[in-house]
C-alpha cells in the first residue's frame, strides 16, 4: 500500500550542520552542501528501499521487518514512509513510521531508519527522519517511539520514554527506548509500547 503521487520535499544541508564537519570522514571530492530530495515512497521504490534496508544492515532483518509492516493494514500508514533521493535519483535513505499504542492509545513507531553506507553522515538519514517527523504531525499524529541510538535520536528532540512514563514490553536500558511528543498540550499516553506483530516483540 504505497501512495501512487508522493509527497516531496527538499533538504539542503551544510557541512557546518551535519556530516562532513570530520574532515576524516570528507575526500576532496565530497560536495560541501549536499541537497537532499526526501518523498513518500512509490510503488517503484520497493526494489530500492529493500536493498537500501540490506545495505545498511547486517543481516535481512530490518528489510523484512519493513515488508511484513507493509503488508499489515493496521499497523501501514500511507504518507509515513520517506525516502531520500540522491541526487542521480537513487535511494540513498529512508525512514518508517507505523501505528504501534502505548496500552490502548494510538503512538507511532519510527524504524527502521536506513542509509546505504556509501551515504551515511552525509544528512540522508536526518532529511528522511525529519520528513517522516514533518508528515506525522501534519497527520495530527503527537507521539512518536523509537528504540535506537542514544546519541542520534535526540537531535530530532526524542526524550526517554521513561520521562512520560511510557516503557517498551522487553528490558532495554532506559536512554535506548525514546520518545518525541510533538505537542505536551494534548493528552500524552503513559503505558507500556504494544509493536505491531511484525516486530516480533
Ligand atoms: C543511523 C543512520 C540511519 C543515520 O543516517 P545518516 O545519514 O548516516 O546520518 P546523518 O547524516 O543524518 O547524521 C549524522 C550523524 O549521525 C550520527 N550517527 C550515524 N550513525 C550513528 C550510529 N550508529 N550511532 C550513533 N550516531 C550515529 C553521526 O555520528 C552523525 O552525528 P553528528 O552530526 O553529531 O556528527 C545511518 O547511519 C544508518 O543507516 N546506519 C546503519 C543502520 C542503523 O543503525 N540504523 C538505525 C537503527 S536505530
Amino acid at each position: 500500500m504505497t501512495d501512487r503521487i508522493p509527497q516531496t520535499t527538499q533538504t539542503h544541508l551544510s557541512a557546518e550542520c551535519g556530516p562532513g564537519t570530520d574532515p576524516t570522514e570528507t575526500d576532496s571530492n565530497t560536495p560541501m552542501t549536499t541537497s537532499w530530495i526526501t518523498r513518500t515512497e512509490t510503488a517503484a521504490d520497493l526494489a530500492q528501499i529493500r536493498e537500501v534496508n540490506l545495505a545498511a544492515f547486517p543481516t535481512s532483518h530490518e528489510a523484512d521487518l519493513v515488508e511484513a509492516l507493509r503488508a499489515d493494514q493496521e499497523a501501514w500508514i500511507p504518507g509515513l514512509s520517506w525516502v531520500t533521493e540522491a541526487p542521480d535519483g537513487s535511494i540513498a535513505g529512508f525512514a518508517l513510521l507505523t501505528r504501534c499504542h502505548v496500552n490502548d492509545s494510538p503512538a507511532l513507531a519510527l524504524g527502521p531508519c536506513a542509509v546505504r553506507p556509501e551515504h551515511q553522515r552525509r544528512g540522508a538519514g536526518s532529511a528522511a527522519i525529519h520528513a517522516a517527523l514533518d508528515a506525522a504531525r501534519q497527520q495530527g499524529e503527537n507521539i512518536v517511539l523509537v528504540l535506537g541510538h542514544a546519541d542520534y535520536y535526540p537531535r530530532f528532540g526524542f526524550t526517554p520514554a521513561s520521562g512520560h512514563s511510557i516503557r517498551p514490553p522487553f528490558d532495554v536500558e532506559d536512554k535506548y527506548m525514546m520518545a518525541l511528543v510533538f505537542d505536551p498540550a494534548r493528552s500524552v499516553p503513559s503505558g507500556t509500547i504494544r509493536y505491531p506483530a511484525a516486530f516480533g516483540v
